[in-house]
């Protein structure tokens, strides 16, 4: 499709904005009383952390985010998704609460808003106080006590100031490449996969329970939780692979929703954990909490997912694996209805419910260019395609009738992308590290025009 022959209107009211996450922009790992998180731990350890890097720096938000909302408000964001770190606000994760962290957050919600920008509160995005790590971190139940207690502390702090709530990001994520795979922090590797579903309950519970703090703080915006999701399509033409997409999909993409949305777990999957030995523990009342009820989903889209009927992997018997289209720096395939079809699945299995995409975007390796001038340009040429391609394939979706409510693009500027240190660009504004200089690349100014124009 040409960009000139498109006329693609999103509904009134669609929600722009981008999304970040505090450990991955914030810096000022020491200020004002913050205390030590996971994830400073992890990339401090030699080897976990491409380059050695880690957030001690970052894009320093902490002390520039009032330069930061100016620059959002110039490119036209109409929501901003942040995450508050919780060692800012508990040091400890348990004990005393620290003001200075939570007037960090106070100030900017207040600067988002003084620039008409609907701020947009994530309360963990896997930045787990160390302290609460060494008694056991989401493998110990009362975890989720201080995380209910933390939750209820940010509502009250920030309360209405902010526009829509979430409470975890990717728990998928941090269950399983933090618990099974060891990629993530805290790094800890059981490719039975037992200590990642204990985790994931664990989170999913202390979802449930932070919701019901909520409904009990009296506040109005809506609260919700951001899954990572993907659709996922049979590698091959057999009905073994049909079928092993299918559970891949329940496994993966259900797993969460399913608790969250009805309060059951799948039960065909249930079941081979079981079977396997590695179920966790349901306590009595658990999936009551889990499914008391949200406002919205999030979702979190990259990509699809190809799965391969495989007896030899593990208890779902399905291999996943990327499909053959030309990938992002990350490796992950390019797939222009990854969006769209999600959207579409997620919504035939949960109707009623708002669905937002919380994040979708693309690493690509970025240059600086310099113009006759002196002045940078980032000609992001490939992020402008993966981007208007994911709308325009999601635009179809309004047709179909699916509640899709807002979009928020990863990410707002280039940060501190995990394991991968920095060397990952998501952003559609450049950061370079050494002056912390911000240059928004094309695609910034394209995405500016897409919500100006609230369409295509
Ligand atoms: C998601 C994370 C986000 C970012 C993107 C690229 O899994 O939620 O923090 O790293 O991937």
């Amino acid at each position: 499709m040409r960009q000139d022959d498109l006329d693609l209107r999103y509904p009134e009211g669609f929600l722009w904005g981008c999304a970040t996450a505090s450990f991955q922009i914030e810096g000022a790992h020491d200020a004002d009383g913050r205390g030590e998180s996971i994830w400073d731990r992890f990339s401090h350890t030699p080897g976990k952390v491409e380059g050695g890097d880690t957030g001690d720096l970052a894009c320093d938000h902490y002390h520039r985010f009032r330069e930061d909302v100016a620059l959002m408000k110039e490119l036209g964001l109409k929501a901003y998704r942040f995450s508050i770190a919780w060692p800012r606000i508990i040091p400890d994760g348990s004990g005393a609460v620290n003001e200075a962290g939570l007037d960090f957050y106070r100030e900017l919600v207040a600067e988002l808003r003084a620039a008409g920008i609907v701020p947009v509160a994530t309360l963990y995005h896997w930045d787990l106080p160390q302290p609460l790590q060494e008694r056991g971190g989401w493998l110990n139940r009362s975890v989720c006590d201080c995380f209910a207690r933390y939750a209820r502390i940010v509502f009250d702090a920030l309360g209405d100031g902010v526009g829509m709530w979430i409470t975890h990001n990717e728990p998928w994520c941090a269950a399983f490449l933090g618990h099974e795979k060891g990629v993530h922090a805290p790094g800890i590797v059981d490719p039975t996969m037992k200590t990642a579903l204990l985790v994931a309950h664990h989170l999913l519970l202390s979802h449930g329970m932070a919701v019901r703090e909520y409904r009990s703080a009296g506040l109005s915006a809506p609260i919700g939780i951001a899954l990572n999701m993907a659709p996922f399509a049979p590698a091959g033409n057999s009905a073994g692979d049909a079928e092993a997409a299918r559970r891949a999909y329940r496994a993966g993409n259900d797993w969460f929703a399913m608790p969250v949305l009805r309060g059951e777990y799948p039960a065909d999957i249930a079941a081979r954990y079981q079977a396997a030995g590695i179920m966790p523990t349901v306590g009595q009342g658990d999936m009551a909490t889990i499914g008391a009820g949200i406002d919205f989903l999030g979702i979190n889209v990259y990509f699809r997912q190809l799965a391969t009927h495989d007896p030899a992997a593990g208890p779902i018997e399905a291999r996943v694996e990327f499909g053959p289209g030309s990938r992002t720096s990350m490796g992950w395939e390019i797939y222009a209805r990854a969006t769209r079809d999600i959207l579409i699945s997620v919504s035939a299995e949960y109707p009623g419910v708002d669905l937002y995409v919380t994040e979708n975007g693309a690493a690509f390796d970025d240059r600086v260019e310099y113009e006759p001038d002196g002045s940078p340009r980032v000609h992001d040429k490939d992020r402008i395609t993966f981007l208007r391609d994911q709308l325009c394939q999601a635009h179809e979706v309004f047709a179909a009738g699916v509640p899709f409510k807002g979009y928020f693009l990863w990410s707002f500027m280039d940060n501190f992308e995990w394991a991968y240190g920095y060397s990952k660009r998501f952003g559609i504004v450049h950061v370079d590290y050494e002056s912390q200089r911000r240059t928004p690349k094309d695609s910034a100014l394209w995405y500016r025009s897409v919500m100006e124009a609230n369409g295509l």
